[in-house]
């Protein structure tokens, strides 16, 4: 991604370290976060500096890499920061298996890394596909080059429809309760393309308002019947665009299809903690008596999804 004019990805491998756009600080700071062991690594992703399944999936590939002399050790670690997203579960899988095999961890979490950008970057190619020219498209959470290292997953076919100059106009779900519709206000302006920012539960307005044509999201697991998980609120979103006749697609890699779930209902959801709720940039908003759930994903129904963009070609079933 280009942010004023130089080449960023969400992370990256420097020497013996790994470095990752703060994801926390943005859009106000721009920092960097230096990982040097795998506990660095295992706070950046349960604290989010960084997230998006596949952004935390490269991420724990360099956690194995820095655990290497006790693989079994540093895949518990890192599978217990966060339990949704299956990129991460994958990945420390791919690693394990490429540690017992002798391959040098890091350049095994490098090649790792390249992989998932070279996907989205398909997936970019083959999702475009189903963006007309003067589309107003919905996405919810932030699924872009933050989320993946580079290009993204939903965002990705709309960076190629606007390099293709289709006119097109982003809804950006502000996604609370961590403000993830900020990271992709954040990208989407870097890129140039409009869009607006919309409070999460001002999408339906503008869906029955037929003011929204497309709506693409990402995914942090899809169970094998086609059942996903994604950020919460996706689930109202998928419901809404059906009863408004729009489609809906979920776009995301091979890395985030789990085979050893039968359907949604098998999908373990996240509860973060309730300073996410009760606080806004650190500051407290409500009394402490208030009680809060935070789940920070929800699961969508297949019936709901008119395909799946991948890198392989858009699957409809
Ligand atoms: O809690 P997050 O910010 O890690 O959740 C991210 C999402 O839900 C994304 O939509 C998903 O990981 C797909 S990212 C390409």
């Amino acid at each position: 991604m280009k942010i004023d004019g130089k080449e960023y990805r969400a992370l990256w491998q420097e020497g013996q370290c790994v470095k990752f756009i703060d994801q926390r600080k943005l859009p106000t700071s721009f920092e960097i976060y230096t990982a040097r062991t795998i506990d660095d690594i295992a706070y950046a992703i349960n604290d989010m500096v960084v997230r998006g399944a596949p952004a935390i999936g490269a991420a724990a590939a360099y956690g194995m890499a820095f655990g290497r002399q006790n693989p079994k050790k540093s895949a518990d670690l890192l599978k217990s920061t966060r339990p949704t997203a299956y990129d991460l579960f994958y990945a420390v899988d791919s690693m394990t298996e490429a540690i017992d095999h002798d391959e040098n961890a890091f350049d095994a979490a490098a090649a790792y890394a390249e992989t998932i950008i070279t996907n989205c970057k398909k997936i970019g190619e083959n999702g475009e596909k189903v963006i007309k020219d003067s589309m107003k498209i919905l996405t919810h959470c932030n699924a872009g080059a933050l989320a993946t290292i580079d290009h993204g997953t939903a965002l990705a076919p709309l960076r190629n429809a606007h390099e293709k100059q289709k006119k097109i106009f982003i809804y950006a779900d502000e996604t609370r309760p961590r403000l993830q519709g900020l990271l992709t206000a954040w990208e989407l302006f870097h890129e140039g393309i409009p869009y607006a920012l919309i409070a999460d539960n001002a999408a339906g307005y503008f869906m029955r308002k037929k003011d929204i044509d497309l709506v693409i999201v990402g995914a942090d697991r899809i169970a094998k019947n086609g059942d996903f998980a994604n950020k919460i609120g996706t689930y109202e979103k998928a419901v809404v665009a059906k009863e408004n006749n729009i489609p809906f697609y979920v776009a995301a890699p091979a890395s985030t299809f789990d085979p050893h779930l039968r359907d949604g209902s098998q999908i373990i959801i996240e509860e973060r903690g309730r300073q996410e709720i009760t606080e806004i940039s650190g500051k407290n908003i409500m009394p402490d008596w208030v009680s809060v759930r935070n789940p920070a994903f929800d699961v969508t129904p297949k019936k709901y999804v008119t395909g799946y963009i991948t890198e392989e070609g858009i699957y409809k079933k």
